[in-house]
């Protein structure tokens, strides 16, 4: 079986500054950047997003001296998900329902594709804005199917396409179709908070607003939703208004992040990574936590750093050929695959002893991590092992490379610009899971 480690680790210097000095890597960039093709989907309809801009919105509650949000200012991109995130009390909701007119402006001004909703009648802007909320505010004496229906019924759309935007809407969101004839009462929290968000996005809103939507839930079901939900938001590209009082929610869901303090007072504005590797600050640091740099390992994947190469080899291949490939390898213990390329372990000596190669290990390929691998979880692999190197396998399971502490700890070097947004790394790999 294995043989006893310490592992003599990486071979050569002159590799080491290989990775070390690599510059700006442009590989990292197709990944951050889906840059959107010029005009592919000219012949698909454009999935409808608006530009949302709060413009020094101040809410002041009657009978109160301190505002409630104090001079808001930001700009949301069509399409993109903020996250509004900070202590219970610091005006996230309140910021959230000026945008709808559910609270009243008292100063500044709201646009929504550089119109005012000022300008706008409340009612109308309801129903072309998607609300979904925690306690999800589903008519209980209402199937699932006419709970999605409320808003397009408002609208005075057919029954044909209500009952077809129905269906399409419960399998977005992932519910089987009898689900539509069943009660509220009947559905798990977690289904529940799919048919809300479903309901939210019946008339296919150009912007959504979501307060704590996923905030009742437990754990598990819970990251379900929001994975599935940044799946679903890589398709359907609505702007979205996200509010949570978990940094750790705000950081996986937002393009970008507000985080507000007391008195209803923008911190900072800035992507998940900006967030963590520069709070602006201590109340920022504060809210961001002390395991910061342990956070930002979750915005990147496995294929996004530079992984190791290993000399890959096969039994029955002289060993000659094997001593060519280590000279060339950064790793000086070949990696041992099988006919299809899948890692099998780390060879011995005792199987290069021989003209050629014999399937002796002296480790087996553990733990082995995938391309699609979030570096935290990746990381957390690697200390749960012995070896400190995990083969990278490709979705074939096939060796893609390998991964080490160091390149970890190089990927923490990268800077806050080339680290993809959630949203961008949901659409980078749709599909797994
Ligand atoms: N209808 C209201 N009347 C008076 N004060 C309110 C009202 N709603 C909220 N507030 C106060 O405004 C502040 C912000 O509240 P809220 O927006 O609900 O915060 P969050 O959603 O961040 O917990 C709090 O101090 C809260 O007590
Ligand atoms: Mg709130």
């Amino acid at each position: 079986m294995a043989e006893s480690l310490p592992w003599p680790g990486r071979m050569g210097q002159s590799r080491h500054l290989h990775i070390f000095d690599a510059a700006p890597r442009a590989e990292l960039r197709e990944v951050t950047a889906p840059q959107t093709a010029p005009s592919p989907d000219v012949a698909r309809p454009r999935p409808q997003a608006a530009t949302l801009e709060l413009r020094s919105a101040t809410k002041r509650y009657p009978g109160q001296d301190e505002a409630a949000v104090d001079g808001l200012s930001l700009t949301v991109p069509a399409g993109e998900i903020c996250v509004l995130v900070g202590p219970s009390g610091c005006g996230k909701t309140t910021a959230m329902r000026m945008v709808n007119r559910m609270i009243e402006i008292t100063e500044g001004d709201i646009l929504l594709d550089d119109r005012s909703v000022r300008d706008r009648a409340p009612a109308e802007l309801r129903r072309e804005i998607g609300y979904a909320i925690q306690q999800i505010g589903l008519f209980p004496h209402l199937t699932v199917a006419a709970n999605v229906a409320v808003v397009p019924r408002l609208l005075g759309w057919d029954r044909d396409r209500i009952d077809a935007r129905v269906r399409e809407l419960l399998q977005l969101v992932s519910l089987d179709e009898g689900t539509g004839e069943r009660y509220p009462a009947q559905l798990s929290g977690g289904q529940r908070q799919r048919v809300g968000v479903a309901r939210a996005l019946a008339a296919d809103p150009p912007l959504m607003l979501m307060d704590e939507p996923f905030g009742a839930i437990d754990p598990i079901n819970r990251e379900r939703l929001q994975n599935e939900f940044l799946r679903l938001q890589a398709e359907i590209r609505k702007t979205i208004v996200f509010v949570t009082h978990d940094i750790d929610e705000a950081i996986k869901m937002g393009d970008k992040i507000a985080i507000l303090q007391e008195g209803g007072i923008l911190a900072q504005f800035a992507s998940p990574a900006e967030l963590l590797m520069y709070p602006a600050s201590p109340f920022v640091e504060d809210f961001v936590g002390s395991d910061r740099a342990l956070k930002r390992l979750a915005l990147q994947r496995v294929r996004d750093i530079d992984l190791w190469k290993a000399a890959v080899v096969r039994a029955g291949e002289p060993v000659a050929d094997v001593r060519k490939k280590l000279e060339d390898a950064d790793l000086d213990i070949p990696l041992l695959v099988d006919d299809h390329g899948r890692p099998k372990g780390w060879l011995s000596e005792r199987g290069m002893t021989g003209e050629r190669v014999r399937e002796e290990l002296r480790s087996p390929a553990d733990p082995i991590v995938e391309l699609d691998d979030i570096l935290r979880d990746a990381l957390s692999d690697l200390l749960g092992s012995d070896t400190r190197y995990g083969p990278v396998v490709d979705a074939d399971g096939r060796v893609a490379g390998v991964l080490s502490m160091e390149a970890l700890s190089h990927a923490l070097s990268v800077p806050a610009e080339h680290i993809p947004t959630p949203s961008e790394l949901a659409a980078a790999t749709d599909g797994d899971e």
